[in-house]
């Protein structure tokens, strides 16, 4: 291991106080670059997350056609123009598609391009060719769209588009990439596509699409598209990413003295989960909302150090509506008393990396016994639990994991140390500035 892919983590050494922003919601970002590009005109989006998850799509698009003008504004974020490849289709790109890290750019593509009468090869980081990918392309497979080589579970694949009929599909799980891929081949068949899920997961894209002139219906566990339907361009303004804010707020919570409030956060509720979950972990933790981007809610959430906290149960209709923030939620649960049990996670053994495993083993690191029985996460958390000296992490390439065990330096007395702690570029670059900005 060379020096240089280690980074020490120093404690805060005060508690984090004030108001603060955090950097566009990155599934929302992925749906405007991915959506204007698909729209007939010139769409206008604002407040993009600049992150290498979202250079993700935007790279995709502009091998398919779209002409992304995008500049970086003085918040950081990305704001102008994308033309989208309309009614003509995304042109025939001339070398595969490199989607880095990003699942949701990778698995939107398939639903995206199955429609249209070209090849293109999808491909990723070695992260996301462990991915699989065989949830997307089976009822993208039973609309008539062809992946060559057919059925396969894991990138490199290659779509090789056609013409597609309405499905209404029982997702066997609850995701809302899955979803989108669905919806948005079911915009270019004829009739209704349907897709219905085990629970209810985010809703970004049927709250999207409608203000790219495109109608949806959703209810709960449901969703439904009627194609033919030709997305026209919009204005998109990307509110901030709660799944960032979480470790802001997860600090403020285990950081003796700590207030901080989080401003144009999307209070989106498939997003916010993470508030109830704390709460109920006897957290002070409130959200006000302050207004809305189309459909999309956003305002404060505001959090407080907790000094007593409390094990909690998550039951298995909710783990869609934290699935990222469980790593940060694991390592506040190390701190509660009694045991937090979150039921049926096994999809974290899917992401990034298989965070059911690396959450067991950091907070192993820590002393602190958790286990599966079955695919329950339960953790037995310590009150006064006590960081021994000289730790070192793993973020195993995975920047909700590299921002999880930061904070176990950050918010505790020991420095730790961070092995790939710069994977924390694909949804947070400036999170360690931010959150020593407000320990100042
Ligand atoms: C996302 C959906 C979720 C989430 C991911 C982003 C999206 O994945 O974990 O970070 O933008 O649609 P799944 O669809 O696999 O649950």
């Amino acid at each position: 291991m060379s020096a240089s892919d280690i980074t020490v983590i120093n404690p805060l050494g005060a508690p984090v106080r004030g108001s603060t922003h955090v950097p566009g919601d990155k599934s929302i970002s992925h749906r405007a670059v991915l959506f204007s590009a698909m729209a007939e005109g010139t769409s206008r989006v604002s407040g993009v997350l600049d992150s290498a998850d979202v250079r993700s799509s935007i790279g995709a698009v502009r091998a398919l056609g779209a002409q992304v003008s995008l500049e970086k504004q003085p918040d950081g974020s990305l704001a102008g123009g994308i033309t989208g490849w309309g009614a003509a289709g995304p042109s025939q790109p001339e070398e595969p598609i490199d989607c880095g890290n990003s699942g949701t750019t990778v698995r939107l593509l398939m639903g995206i391009l199955a429609p249209w009468p070209i090849r293109a090869t999808l491909t990723g980081d070695a992260s996301l060719q462990k991915r699989p990918m065989r949830r997307i392309t089976a009822p993208l497979m039973k609309m008539g769209a062809h992946f060559e080589p057919a059925g396969q579970e894991h990138l490199p694949i290659t779509v090789a588009g056609g013409g597609l009929h309405p499905i209404t599909y029982d997702a066997p799980m609850a995701s809302a990439q899955l979803k989108t891929a669905v919806l948005l081949a079911g915009m270019y068949a004829n009739g209704t596509t349907t897709l219905n899920e085990p629970a209810p997961s985010r809703n970004h894209t049927e709250l999207m699409l409608p203000e790219y002139g495109v109608a949806t219906t959703a209810g709960e566990r449901t969703a439904s598209v009627t194609g033919p339907a030709q997305p026209q361009a919009s204005e998109v303004l990307v509110p901030g990413d709660p799944s960032s804010a979480a470790f802001l707020v997860c600090a403020a919570v285990m950081c003796p003295g700590s207030t901080i409030q989080v401003e144009n956060v999307s209070l989106n509720t498939a997003r916010i989960g993470f508030t109830r979950t704390l709460e109920r972990m006897g957290a002070e933790v409130s959200v006000s909302r302050t207004g809305a981007a189309g459909k999309e809610p956003y305002g404060i959430i505001e959090a407080c150090y907790t000094p007593h906290l409390r094990g909690c149960e998550v039951p298995a209709e909710k783990i869609a509506g934290i699935i990222d923030e469980i790593p940060v939620l694991a390592l506040v649960a190390a701190h509660a008393h009694g045991v937090t049990v979150f039921r049926q996670v096994n999809e974290l053994r899917v992401k990034e990396t298989d965070r059911l495993a690396a959450i067991i083993d950091g907070l192993d690191k820590l002393g602190v016994d958790a286990w599966c029985e079955g695919d329950d996460l339960y953790i037995e958390g310590q009150p006064d639990l006590a960081v021994p000296e000289g730790l070192q992490f793993d973020s195993l390439g995975d920047h909700r994991l590299a921002m999880t065990w930061s904070l176990v330096g950050l918010t505790g007395k020991m420095p730790v140390s961070i092995k790939n702690f710069e994977a924390v570029g694909v949804s947070y670059p400036g999170f360690l500035t931010d959150i020593e900005r407000l320990a100042r």
